[in-house]
């Protein structure tokens, strides 16, 4: 009780000896109290209280923190505890509130994209009366973009005619195939047409005889080993597949590009056949109007009785060794589409081909939207509608085709130049030995 005695003697100095013994007792009492009081306070478990473990627990959902037992520096740790752990909370709800805001930004975007893809196409219509209105068919073309590959862009600058031209992939192993296809080429006077030379010994022949030739070897665009392999050694459909790949920077030059594979003869100029309305126009394999341009093919199936009946579309698929592309984004994205497939699945490029084009936007895909056109196929005709009806009808074989592509059969070379013996040397018989199909 030494404060109480410090008060007792400061009222004795400050009140000297006026005071009575009364007096100076009750003021004792009165100090001894507030004292107890000040002390019952400050010190409500006594001073000898053994230091016990932190005991409090923090309830995990409405985060309260209960005290069982602590002194004073015990609760300031625990308050600090406290704070630390509702810092921690405060900044996972910060990041849960960031993630939202992310997912709210990209479903934004989505959005946003597809209000661009609209924007695109052009402003709002009124949708005009019955009868007059059409969907749009021919999208804008790229903005040309040389750098892509400068080298390319000179040559293809010297080339092409009204930005477009033949474009074909040849490595040794066609080289008598590529000999009839670009004869038949300068025989009809066509001067915008190009080999892309997957090997040095196509590429002297080009030059040899005089044929615009792009070096692919020459120009390292491409890293990948297989790809080289591919284009040196490659049969026929390995390489086929690499058209797609090498396509690409011709139309982000700015170029629309008719691909050709080397079994074709040229007897008219193909550019002036051509309708330039679609990102995609074809030749087909279909060798009548109804396989070529595509047809409701009624499936039976009895058992269903009186809904026997189940329609469905189909059409032959598009030749992948003749189509003329345009330079336009829905072409570029067919191109990349088909190259990434044939990258991871061992397919034909045909079938992919078709299958990127046709397939609609399903659960889980979404399917490429561009806008096709079917050749005329007794104008870009192939070996089949040639052998099995063409040549022995008198009216249809009076017509000249402007291409014919030998893809039906395997005997190529002789096929090809019979074709140019019919056609161009105008030998009547010169078809006739070979059977419709192979034998
Ligand atoms: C095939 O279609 C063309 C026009 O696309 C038409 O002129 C011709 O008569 C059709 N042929 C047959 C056999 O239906």
């Amino acid at each position: 009780m030494t404060g109480a005695r410090r008060d007792g003697a400061m009222l004795k100095k400050d009140g000297g000896g006026q005071y009575s013994k009364g007096s100076r007792i009750v003021a004792s009492v009165v100090a001894g109290v507030i004292a107890g009081f000040i002390f019952a306070f400050f010190y409500p478990y006594g001073f000898f209280v053994p230091s016990l473990p932190v005991n409090h627990v923090i309830s995990e959902t409405n985060s309260q923190v209960i005290f069982s037992s602590c002194e004073s520096s015990e609760r300031v740790n625990i308050l600090k505890a406290e704070f630390v752990s509702a810092s921690e909370r405060n900044a996972e709800l910060r990041k849960q509130v960031r993630r939202l805001k992310e997912k709210l930004r990209l479903a934004e975007q989505g959005k946003d994209s597809a209000q661009k893809r609209v924007l695109v196409l052009g402003e709002q219509h009124k949708a005009g009366p019955f009868g007059t209105v059409k969907g749009l068919q021919t999208n804008p073309t790229v903005v040309p973009d040389e750098s892509v590959n400068p080298t390319l862009a000179k040559i293809l600058d010297q080339v092409a005619v009204n930005r477009e031209l033949i474009v074909a992939l040849a490595n040794s192993n066609v080289k008598e195939e590529l000999e009839i296809w670009f004869t038949s080429i300068k025989r009809v006077g066509i001067p915008n047409y190009i080999v892309v030379a997957l090997d040095d010994e196509i590429a002297s022949f080009c030059q040899s005889n005089d044929v615009p030739v792009y070096n692919r070897d020459n120009s390292k665009g491409d890293e990948d080993k297989g790809i080289e392999s591919i284009a040196k050694t490659g049969g026929n459909h390995a390489v086929s597949g690499l058209k797609f790949r090498f396509l690409r920077e011709f139309l982000q030059l700015g170029y629309s590009v008719l691909l050709s594979d080397v079994d074709i003869v040229y007897l008219q100029n193909p550019f002036e056949y051509l309708y330039r309305d679609s990102d995609v126009e074809s030749m087909t394999d279909g060798h009548n109007n109804l396989t070529a341009y595509g047809y409701n093919d009624v499936f039976d199936e009895p058992k269903m009785g009186w809904a026997r009946y189940a329609h469905t579309m189909r059409m032959w698929v598009y030749n992948s060794g003749c189509f003329y592309l345009r330079p336009t984004i829905p072409s570029i994205e067919l191109l990349d589409r088909v190259t990434a497939r044939l990258a991871h699945e061992n397919a034909w490029d045909q079938a992919v081909f078709n299958e990127e084009l046709f397939f609609p936007s399903h659960p889980g895909y979404d399917g490429l939207h561009a806008s096709k056109r079917t050749m005329d196929y007794f104008l870009f005709m192939n070996s089949k509608v040639l052998f099995k009806t063409v040549r022995k009808d008198s009216k249809l074989s009076q017509i000249k085709p402007v291409i014919v592509h030998v893809n039906y059969h395997p005997d190529k070379l002789v096929r090809m130049k019979a074709v140019v013996d019919y056609y161009v040397n105008g030998k009547q018989d010169a078809l006739t030995p070979f059977p419709d199909g192979s034998e």
